[in-house]
């Protein structure tokens, strides 16, 4: 696992943009995989300003996002797919049916996973997965304890993660309990892989991962069955 040192979240921001630029200008047809959460804000928002200087265009991208919320509609305010409308899609000249997001309210939902799966392997792999990390050690939301040899499902999302998402929503009982994640197996398909980590907050599960102890109760130490991932961690992440 390569390690990049940053000052701050700014510059964080730019490292990855950096990177997901130089992944689309490469290739005729490139295939990125998505986070959400507030890591990749700061992102998005340099790739929007590519974009509109004229220096970036999202023609031929093709984006997989990680996951979305079960029982929440596209146009939720906090669903997944709003969230990619609001920070990218609707910023750039991605065309809509090239961005793909698994349906949260799908009816049968072990459809909707083999779905989702087939296409992650029909048009992709990625050839750069964008991921965050959870305080719990969670990528996607692959939580603590869960099979990492699994493709997309459903997951019962952890206490301490709902938590953490609870600033999203207005309380605590708004967070939905359930997920769609790629699987931590889906996850590892991917050409490359850039993590992202800002802030104290995700101090502590930086310490754990660069322990290097491959740990079910840790899924971002799954990385390191992968042979090109980049740790870009802020200061604050890396030396708090
Ligand atoms: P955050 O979430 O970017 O909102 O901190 C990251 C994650 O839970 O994967």
């Amino acid at each position: 696992m390569d390690v990049v040192i940053v000052k701050n979240y700014i510059e964080m921001s730019k490292y990855a943009a950096g990177l997901v630029g130089e992944c689309i200008k490469e290739r005729d047809q490139p295939v990125i995989g998505l986070a959400t959460g507030g890591t990749p804000i700061g992102m998005y928002q340099l790739l929007v300003r590519q974009y509109r200087a004229g220096l970036l265009s999202f023609k031929h991208v093709r984006t997989f996002n990680l996951d979305e919320y079960i029982g929440l509609e596209p146009a939720h305010a906090k669903s997944y797919h709003r969230y990619m409308q609001e920070h990218l899609f609707s910023h750039v000249d991605i065309p809509p049916d090239q961005t793909f997001l698994p349906d949260g309210i799908a009816h049968n939902l072990r459809m909707e996973c083999r779905r989702y799966e087939k296409l992650l392997k029909k048009i992709g792999p990625p050839d750069l997965q964008i991921l965050g990390i959870g305080e719990n050690g969670h990528i996607g939301f692959n939580e603590p304890g869960s099979d990492l040899d699994s493709g997309t499902h459903v997951v019962r999302l952890a206490a301490s993660t709902r938590k953490a998402n609870a600033r999203y929503f207005q309380s605590l009982e708004n967070v939905p309990t359930h997920a769609i994640t790629m699987g931590v197996k889906s996850i590892l398909r991917s050409k490359k892989i850039v993590l992202l980590a800002s802030g104290d907050r995700k101090a502590e599960a930086v310490r754990r991962l660069l322990e290097g102890n491959p740990d079910p109760d840790f899924p971002a130490s799954a990385l390191y069955q992968h042979p090109n991932v980049t740790l870009i961690a802020d200061e604050k992440a890396f030396y708090s």
